[in-house]
């Protein structure tokens, strides 16, 4: 049974679906974060952030994320090693250059590298003082949620300061192309690796992985560039 994890095929459909998981993931997060960009002082982005941290559904679905996220780093990581070794020095010779090989799929685990630095940077930023430490900008508010008068924390204050800063805002947009790139690859390939792609459905994935890569990595880059220009408070 173990085999089906650890044998080739078996590694790329456990990076297959973690990272099918991950990109349902970040739909739900951009979508969340869009609501940044409503024009009414944060209530909206505020009273989404207090559902998404009481939600019990949501509280369950956390660890498993993290659990996720963990498992797609570390397959990656044994899989890369193995390519290298398998490969030695000549990694991606094939004595024909045009073998369609894009700069992204040559590059994905340093891509992934990247993405894993921005995220312990903002894990530090958001999470850490939501969850874990607090923060005077956090202070209670109230909103306005279903016809209640509800106190929730200001999430949306955190977020807006940390989006005064132009270096965090420069770390989101290059982060947010980093995600792109790698999910240009990395959306056919988890379908490919799940075994639900075929030659005309390649092609077909191959066109909604790109629209779909830099609407969520540029959309995740804008919102922050939106933030810094136009809804400093
Ligand atoms: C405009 C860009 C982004 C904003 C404003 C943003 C905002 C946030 C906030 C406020 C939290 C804390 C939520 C909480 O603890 O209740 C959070 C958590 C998190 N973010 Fe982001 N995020 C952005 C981009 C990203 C990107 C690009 C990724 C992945 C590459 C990402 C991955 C995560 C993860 C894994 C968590 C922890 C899980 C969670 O609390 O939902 N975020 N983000």
């Amino acid at each position: 049974m173990s085999s089906v994890f650890t044998s080739s095929i078996g590694k790329k459909l456990v990076m297959g679906i973690s990272g099918l998981f991950l990109m349902m993931f970040m739909v739900v997060h951009l979508t969340v974060n869009s609501l940044l960009l409503v024009p009414d002082g944060g209530d909206t982005f505020n009273a989404a952030a207090h559902f998404m941290a009481t939600n019990p559904i949501i509280r369950i679905i956390e660890p498993i994320l993290a659990i996720g996220f963990v498992i797609h780093i570390i397959w990656a990581l044994v899989l890369t090693l193995e390519n290298r070794k398998a490969r030695g020095s000549d990694r991606y010779a094939s004595g024909n250059k045009s073998t369609g090989v894009s700069w992204a799929s040559k590059n994905m685990f340093v891509l992934g590298l990247t993405i894993l630095a921005f995220l312990v940077l903002h894990l530090a930023h958001f999470w850490v003082k939501m969850r874990l430490t607090g923060d005077d900008l956090l202070e209670h508010v109230t909103v306005n949620i279903a016809g209640v008068d509800t106190l929730v924390e200001n999430s949306y204050a955190l977020v807006n300061a940390t989006f005064g800063y132009l270096w965090i805002v420069i770390v989101y947009i290059v982060a947010g192309v980093g995600l792109a790139i790698h999910l240009t690859h990395g959306f056919w390939s988890a379908f490919q690796s799940v075994g639900l792609s075929n030659n005309i459905w390649r092609k077909r994935f191959t066109v909604i992985g790109n629209i779909f890569a830099w609407l969520v990595g540029l959309g995740f880059s804008a919102i922050a560039l939106l933030q810094y220009l136009f809804y400093q408070i």
